[in-house]
């Protein structure tokens, strides 16, 4: 899985745009998409979840109210109905045409020119989700020749070992936040069987962390990181990538 935009020296970690670059633009809409592959981001990490009529739509909340101007659930309305919802003016004005997009939109926009870390956000309300993803990933693999590596993460430990089972080639990343007994040796062996990356919040790296998921063979991609003081810090201890809301601070 190596992928590097032009704008990325091969020694440093990878840059990925979270929820595209949205620090600047509404989360997961093209908007912030176009913006963070502008500003040379390796991996575009955007959020999904399923509308009522099983489309796997992207989108960070279980519901709409933040981040669009509809009302409810995404899992009670259909596609149809999830596309007509604005999903920029929350943000500014100037996105009032931004939309809810399909997975699929996202293959054919971006192909070839970043790479994607999907996340199965809340996969526990979908249940098949992870099917629904793996197939998804196979049909556009056949379909236009995937470009472009995935890799696939959740915090959900079960939802990833099911999307395993469905799709065994796409590298997997742990999503993990700080816990009180920290994140055991014994725990990150049993990561290391069926992922590829653990993906830690930021407040809970240190360099011995990263040694030691290191020694296990995964590699780390830390979120969320917004200032060059961590992005150089973490540079050192040698992590694979660095999720930021500004893609463009660290070029
Ligand atoms: O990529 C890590 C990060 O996306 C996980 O948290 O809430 O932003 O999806 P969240
Ligand atoms: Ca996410």
């Amino acid at each position: 899985i190596i992928w590097r935009s032009e704008a990325s020296p091969p020694s440093q970690p990878f840059i990925i745009a979270h929820r595209g670059a949205s620090g600047y633009c509404p989360e997961n809409t093209f908007a912030a998409f176009d913006k963070s592959i502008e500003q040379g981001a390796d991996y575009i990490e955007l959020d999904i979840q399923l509308s009522l009529d099983g489309k796997l739509v992207v989108i960070h909340d279980p519901a709409l109210d933040r981040t669009t101007n509809g009302k409810g659930f995404v899992k009670n309305w259909t596609y149809q109905d999830l596309r007509r919802l604005d999903s920029g003016s929350w943000f500014h004005e100037q996105y009032k045409n931004e939309r809810i997009h399909c997975l699929e939109d996202i293959f054919t926009r971006y192909n070839g020119k970043a790479g994607l870390i999907i996340e199965m956000k809340k996969p526990s309300l979908y249940p098949g989700i992870e099917k629904k993803l793996a197939e998804a990933l196979i049909r556009v693999s056949f379909s236009s020749s995937l470009k472009y590596p995935v890799i696939v993460q959740s915090f959900n430990e079960n939802a990833l070992k099911t999307f395993r089972e469905y799709s065994p080639h796409i590298p997997i990343g742990m999503l993990v936040k700080k816990h009180p007994a920290g994140l055991s040796n014994k725990k990150i062996k049993r990561i290391s069987e069926f992922a590829q990356f653990i993906n830690p919040k930021i407040n809970m790296v240190n360099r011995r962390l990263i040694q030691r998921i290191h020694s296990f063979g995964l590699g780390v991609l830390v979120w969320t990181v917004r200032d060059k003081q961590a992005a150089e810090k973490l540079r050192h201890f040698g992590v694979e990538g660095l999720i930021t809301d500004y893609p463009d601070l660290f070029h």
